[in-house]
C-alpha cells in the first residue's frame, strides 16, 4: 500500500481559491489569544464586503492554523480580530483535490440529530471534554472570493463548523459541557487563566 500523502502545510493564495492576480504577502503568524482574554466572549462582526485585507486576513489565519501543528480550525476572534470569519483544515490528506475552507459570515441554517465527541481548543490548551452538538448540520456562508456557499455536512467537518461559530459568538465548547465537568477542568483553567493576565 502507497504511503499517505503528506500534504504540505503552507497556505498559498491558489490553496485558497485566490485568483493568481491577486498577490498575497507572506507574514508571520498572528499572535492566539487565550482562554480569560475578554476578546474570546464578544460577538464578531459581520463583514460587509470581502476586500483584499480580508483576503489576507484568512491567508494569516491560516498560517497560524498550521504553525500550531495540531489544530484544525480557527475563528478570527482567536487571534482578537471581531470579523465574522472561520478557517478549517480538517486535513483531507489522501485527496488531491481537497481546499482549506475559508468562510465568512458562516451560518447555521438547519441541524439534525446529536452526537457527543471530544473537543480542545487552541485557546484553552491541553484541556479536552467530551461536547454534545447537532449531527448534521447545514451552513451557508461566502467563500474567499464574495461566492455564497452552502455546505451540508456530518462527522469532524460539521463539529468545527459548530465550535468555530461558536467563538464569533463569544461562545466557548467549556460553556457546552455541564457544571460538574467544568469543576473539574477548574484547575488548568485558572491556570491558562491567570497566564493570560497582563503581570
Ligand atoms: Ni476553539
Amino acid at each position: 500500500m502507497p504511503k499517505r500523502k503528506r500534504k504540505s502545510r503552507n497556505a498559498s493564495a491558489s490553496e485558497v481559491g485566490v485568483e493568481d492576480d491577486v498577490l498575497l504577502r507572506a507574514t508571520a503568524p498572528l499572535q492566539l489569544c487565550y482562554y480569560g482574554n475578554p476578546v474570546l466572549r464578544k460577538r464578531a462582526k459581520p463583514v460587509a464586503e470581502i476586500t483584499e485585507a480580508e483576503r489576507q486576513l484568512a491567508v494569516q489565519m491560516l498560517e497560524t492554523l498550521y504553525a500550531t501543528g495540531n489544530g484544525i480550525g480557527l475563528a478570527a476572534t482567536q487571534v482578537g480580530i471581531l470579523k465574522r470569519l472561520i478557517i478549517i483544515d480538517i486535513g483531507e490528506d489522501d485527496d488531491d483535490t481537497y481546499e482549506p475552507l475559508v468562510l465568512f459570515n458562516p451560518e447555521i441554517l438547519r441541524t439534525e440529530g446529536d452526537v457527543v465527541a471530544e473537543e480542545g481548543c487552541l485557546s484553552i490548551p491541553n484541556v479536552t471534554a467530551e461536547v454534545r452538538r447537532p449531527e448534521k448540520i447545514v451552513v451557508a456562508g461566502m467563500d474567499i472570493q464574495g461566492e455564497s456557499v452552502h455546505i451540508e455536512t456530518d462527522g469532524l467537518l460539521a463539529r468545527v463548523l459548530q465550535h468555530e461559530i461558536d467563538h464569533l459568538n463569544g461562545v466557548l465548547f467549556i460553556d457546552r459541557i455541564s457544571g460538574l465537568k467544568r469543576q473539574l477542568l477548574r484547575d488548568e483553567l485558572l491556570w491558562i487563566q491567570q497566564a493570560e493576565r497582563p503581570a
